[in-house]
Parts: C-alpha cells; sequence; structure tokens
C-alpha cells in the first residue's frame, strides 16, 4: 500500500517550491520570541543522500536543486534557502538534501517545538532517530490525520502545519480536505502550508475549489510549473496552498518566484514574459 519513497524525489523542483515557502513561512514565524511548533504531517525521511540508489534512479534532483545550489541570488527568501542547502553540504560538492522535517530541526530554536507523523515503516526509523535527542519533539509512526487528533492544538498557541501527501490514491484528496478541516478546527491560529502536484489541470482546479468550499479564510495559492502541461502523463508542477500566510508571504514569493521561475524551466523561457506565466501568486480567499 506503502509504496511512495520520497527518496526516488528528493530535491527535484516540486520540492524546491515546497521548501523556499516552508523556509520562508517558518524565517517570519521566528522574528517573534514566542516558541513556535512545527507540526509535519506527512514528514518523509528527513534527509536524503543524493547519491544513493534511488536518487541516482531518478535523477530528478538535478533538474531541481542540482540547479540551483551554486546559484547566487538576489533575491532575499531564494538567499536563505539555498543558504540552508549549502551549509548542509559544505565540501562544495552536492551529497545530501534535507526533508522538510529536518528544514525545520535546522532552523528552529530550542524552545520550539516539532512534531512529525510518518507512517512508512522503512522512513519512520531513519526520521526517528534524527530527532531521538532533541527535547521538544515528538515524532510518531501513526496516520497523519489520527496525528492532529492527537496532537494538536499543542501548547504553542502560534506555528505551521505543513501537509505533504503523496497523493498516490484519489482518496487522498478528500482525505486531505477533511483532515485539514479537523486540523484547522483544533488549531485556528497557525499557517496551514499544503502542497499539491499538478498533472492534470481540471483535477488540481478541483482540488483547490474543494479547500476554498471549507471556509476557511485567508487562503493564498503559490504555484510553480517549470515543464510544459503533460496532459496527465506526469507533474509539470507543484502549489503550496497556504492558509493564515505570513501578511509578507506573497510579495517574498512573488519577488523569489521571478527570480526561481526561468532557472528551472525547461525549456528555458525565451522571454522575461514567458518566464513570467510559468508562476502565479494568488489570494483565493480574503481575511
Ligand atoms: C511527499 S512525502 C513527504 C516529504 C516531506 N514532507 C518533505 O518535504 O521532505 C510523503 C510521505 O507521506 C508518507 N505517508 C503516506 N501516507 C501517510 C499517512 N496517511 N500518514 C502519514 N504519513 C503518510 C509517505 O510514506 C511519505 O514518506
Amino acid at each position: 500500500m506503502l509504496s511512495y519513497r520520497h527518496s526516488y524525489h528528493a530535491g527535484n523542483h516540486a520540492d524546491v517550491l515546497k521548501h523556499l515557502v516552508q523556509v520562508t513561512i517558518l524565517d517570519y514565524l521566528l522574528q517573534k520570541d514566542k516558541p513556535l511548533c512545527y507540526h509535519d504531517s506527512h514528514a518523509g525521511a528527513g534527509l536524503y543522500s543524493l547519491g544513493s540508489e534511488h536518487a541516482q534512479k531518478t535523477a530528478e534532483y538535478q533538474q531541481g536543486i542540482g540547479r540551483l545550489w551554486q546559484y547566487q541570488p538576489t533575491s532575499a527568501p531564494l538567499a536563505r534557502y539555498l543558504a540552508l542547502i549549502k551549509n548542509l553540504n559544505p565540501d562544495n560538492s552536492l551529497a545530501f538534501y534535507p526533508g522538510s522535517p529536518k528544514i525545520a530541526a535546522l532552523m528552529l530554536r530550542p524552545q520550539d517545538t516539532i512534531q512529525a507523523t510518518e507512517l512508512h515503516p522503512s522512513d519512520y526509523p531513519i526520521l526517528q532517530s534524527q530527532f531521538a535527542r532533541r527535547r521538544r519533539s515528538r515524532i510518531e509512526n501513526i496516520d497523519a490525520y489520527a496525528g492532529f487528533k492527537a496532537m494538536l492544538p499543542p501548547l504553542d498557541k502560534r506555528g505551521l502545519v505543513l501537509l505533504d501527501p503523496p497523493y498516490e490514491l484519489k482518496t487522498e484528496y478528500t482525505d486531505l480536505v477533511a483532515g485539514l478541516s479537523e486540523a484547522y478546527r483544533r488549531f485556528p491560529q497557525a499557517t496551514y502550508a499544503i502542497w499539491y502536484p499538478v498533472i492534470e489541470r481540471p483535477a488540481v482546479e478541483a482540488f483547490i475549489s474543494a479547500i476554498v468550499a471549507t471556509g476557511i479564510k485567508n487562503q493564498l495559492r503559490i504555484e510553480y510549473c517549470p515543464c510544459p502541461d503533460k496532459a496527465g502523463f506526469g507533474m509539470s508542477g507543484s502549489g503550496m496552498l497556504v492558509i493564515n500566510p505570513p501578511y509578507t508571504l506573497a510579495d517574498s514569493m512573488r519577488e523569489a518566484l521571478n527570480e526561481l521561475a526561468p532557472l528551472l524551466a525547461e525549456p528555458t523561457p525565451a522571454t522575461p514574459e514567458a518566464a513570467r506565466l510559468l508562476w502565479q501568486v494568488s489570494q483565493l480567499v480574503g481575511e
């Protein structure tokens, strides 16, 4: 049943977008001294070797972080994200890529809490071992949505909840909408970041409409498709739907995506106008 392994995909263009948004949100939340809680519902293994058999088999990272990691960015969000990747690879060769819980661990302070759920029997122990010595962490081998019921709301009254299912089954879309509603009911002050793939355009729009229809306010859509539409035959891009985004997030992402869009695009856009068509940042529901 659990066939998805993120080790085949770590560092691809979808991870770049997801983690760029994650880092930018956490950076904002970290401006205040008050402790925060980071909750990762589909956490993966936490750290990925790009020399592994899995990563080498697909080589997806080569069209993602592989193209970027030595680039000198001008926008602050892209600079912050790339600095994390460079710090993890001090030897001037790209050997490791951090997953979302590892990024949180690299950024958060001792007073902040990290919660994560991961179901896969092989990935969970790898993840868990990285947090064995961190206080204020709770890493569970349970279903994401059982995790919301068991762990939310946290003691800290603010934070980020990342929802990043593999979407291998059609039911994962409806499960996510129901799970999000439950999490939001328990922890409405949090920022929520929901990753989604762009595979078939009508299915994407139906999914976005279902999240809008929850009635949850303040929803921001951030999407980037570096490849042309493959009409259902693969992922052309991905998006992050962010609930309760920091008020600075939309502008930060416009600046970052303007710079990022041509760098990962396949084929390279002929003009800045063509690159501009690859991404969108739009407020779906007001505050
Ligand atoms: C896309 S990967 C996560 C990647 C990770 N968030 C990152 O950015 O580094 C999705 C993960 O969800 C796990 N998973 C699938 N269904 C799950 C469920 N119902 N509850 C918890 N984890 C689940 C998979 O085993 C997989 O590791």
